[in-house]
This record gives structure tokens, C-alpha cells and sequence, in this order.
């Protein structure tokens, strides 16, 4: 038996086990797909894009939540203006519920701080873990779309989320350093087993040629060297509109919706809601996202 099937047959012995009352229920299967952003360089703009992007799906009607797990000082909720009292470390320690943690966008993007709390829920007793992980599962099962929005390299914490997701967005820019992290990056991810090939998105180009370009050098070596050509899901031109939206504290597709950025990411969103999943049925896992995270 699997390492993941074992886990999941000792969750049911225990579900079987324990008085009705001590545990939430597990609910409706969590069907939510989950994007992790991830970028070799920091600053290539990975929070400013999911945010946006997160709020480009919100508008086509999905359950959108954001996860943010970066622990830099530009947080996503600060993208939208807000600033989370709270996160999912009170929840660990059990100060505070998921519930009172959540932040809601006036455009319906739910905004999971969870910066901090992920690494210590694995050294909680396996209870109050399972407790917690089935709390983040009854959420994940009232949602289309998770993403997560991860600090930049290839620390420990956004491998932890990049190995847990469907898919992982590798964003970079048309900088050689930049590309060369992100090559690095999708190595890195290559090694760790993930569930779909990683996917390019080519932020702040100069032109279209420039996006198409960047990803071409990026897939050509990664074809080479590790036998596969990631996808390249879009590019985003350089836009002033960007830092202009940002220093507001307002998403860009609020303030400047006809931004070339904002259309560009409009288009990007576009596509993710009508991406095939690329899953075999048999192999389905019967668990969430967070189950995934907790579990390592
Ligand atoms: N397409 C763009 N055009 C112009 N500026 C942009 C664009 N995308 C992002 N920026 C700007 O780049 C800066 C860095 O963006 P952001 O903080 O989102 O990057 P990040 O990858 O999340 O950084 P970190 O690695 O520190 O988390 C911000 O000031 C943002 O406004
Ligand atoms: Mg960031």
C-alpha cells in the first residue's frame, strides 16, 4: 500500500473510531483544482499576478480562494487592501477558526492568510492536525479554484506547497537572471513528482515576441535537459498601470480593467478556467489540496 493510501485508511480507521461529536465531518469530496505560483527570482511579480488572476476567475463566476503562504512584506491581502489581523497559525494554536481567519474581497475572492502555521502543522499531535486539515477540507470542497500565492526560490515552504498542487505556475520575466532561476526552478519541481508538467507565464515583456521568446529558451534547455517542454500558459506586457494599482492598494483589474496587463491576465484566466484537466481517473486522488500540504 501506498504511503498516501496508508495515511488516508489510518484517517478513515480514526473517523470510524472517534466519538462524532470531537471531529468535523470530512464533507463532500474537495474537487477544488489548485494552482501554485511559484519564480526562481523574487520580485518578477508573482503575488501582483495571482491576485489578479484570482479575482479574473472570481468575475467569471468561480470559487476562487487565494492562499496566500508567502512571508514577505508584500502580502497579497495588502494587494487588495487588506490586512489580515490573523492567520492560519492562530488556527494551529488554536486561537483562532478558520472561519475568523478568512477574508472575503468585495469581488468575491476568499483570502486564506497562511503565511505562517503550514510548517507547524506538522508537528501537531496527529488530533488537532486532523481537526484542522478537515476544517481546510470543508472549506476546499465549497470551491472550484485554489491558489496559491508562494515566496520566491526554492525554500522549503514553496516546494511544500508547489508539491502538493495540480499544477504549479512558474512566473518569470525576460531577464536572463530571471529565466535562468526560473530553469532552475522547474528542475527543482521536475525532481519532486508533481501531478501536471509546470507551466510558463512570462511577466512584464516588451512585446509579444519577447514573451514568446523567453519561454522558448526556457522550454529548449528543459526539453534537453529534462525531457520535457513546459507549457507556456501566456505573457503580461510591461505596464506602468501595475506599480500605479499597486500603490493604491487596489487590484489592477479594478482600477485600470483596459490595462494591456489587465486584459493580458484577463486572457491568462480565460484560459485556466477552460483548461482540460489532464488527470486519469483511476488515479484520482481521494483527498484535498490541504490534505496534500498537511501530509507533506
Ligand atoms: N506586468 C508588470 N508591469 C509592471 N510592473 C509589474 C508587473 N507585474 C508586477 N509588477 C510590479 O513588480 C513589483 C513586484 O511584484 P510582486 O511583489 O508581485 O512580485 P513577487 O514575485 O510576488 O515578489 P516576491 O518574490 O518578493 O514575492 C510590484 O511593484 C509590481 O507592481
Ligand atoms: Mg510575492
Amino acid at each position: 500500500m501506498s504511503d498516501q493510501a496508508e495515511k488516508l485508511r489510518r484517517l478513515r480507521l480514526i473517523e470510524g473510531t472517534a466519538p462524532s461529536d470531537s471531529l468535523p465531518p470530512f464533507g463532500p469530496r474537495p474537487s477544488a483544482r489548485s494552482i501554485a505560483v511559484v519564480s526562481g527570482k523574487g520580485g518578477v511579480g508573482k503575488s501582483a499576478l495571482v491576485a489578479n488572476l484570482a479575482l479574473a476567475l472570481a468575475r467569471r463566476g468561480k470559487k476562487v480562494l487565494l492562499v496566500d503562504g508567502d512571508l514577505s512584506l508584500a502580502n497579497v491581502d495588502l494587494l487588495f487592501g487588506l490586512v489580515p489581523k490573523f492567520n492560519l497559525g492562530d488556527v494551529v494554536f488554536g486561537q483562532r477558526t478558520i472561519e475568523e481567519i478568512l477574508l472575503t474581497t468585495p469581488d468575491g475572492v476568499r483570502l486564506l492568510p497562511a503565511a505562517s502555521g503550514v510548517e507547524e502543522l506538522a508537528d501537531l499531535d496527529e488530533f488537532r492536525r486532523e481537526r484542522l486539515v478537515r476544517e481546510l477540507s470543508r472549506l476546499e470542497a465549497d470551491l472550484d479554484l485554489l491558489l496559491i500565492d508562494t515566496g520566491s526560490g526554492i525554500g522549503s515552504q514553496t516546494l511544500h506547497w508547489a508539491r502538493a498542487a495540480d499544477r504549479t505556475l512558474v512566473v518569470t520575466t525576460p531577464e536572463p537572471t530571471a529565466f535562468a532561476d526560473a530553469y532552475a526552478m522547474i528542475k527543482v519541481l521536475a525532481g519532486r513528482k508533481l501531478r501536471e508538467l509546470p507551466a510558463l507565464l512570462v511577466n512584464m515583456v516588451n512585446s509579444a515576441r519577447d514573451g514568446r521568446e523567453t519561454a522558448r529558451r526556457i522550454r529548449v534547455v528543459s526539453e534537453r535537459f529534462l525531457g520535457f517542454r513546459p507549457e507556456l500558459l501566456g505573457w503580461v506586457p510591461f505596464d506602468d498601470a501595475f506599480p500605479r494599482a499597486v500603490r493604491q492598494q487596489e487590484p489592477l483589474l479594478r482600477m485600470f480593467p483596459h490595462s494591456p496587463s489587465a486584459l493580458a491576465i484577463s486572457k491568462i484566466a480565460e484560459h485556466l478556467v477552460f483548461e482540460p484537466v489532464p488527470r486519469d481517473p483511476i488515479a484520482v486522488e481521494p483527498e484535498g489540496y490541504f490534505l496534500k500540504v498537511a501530509n507533506g
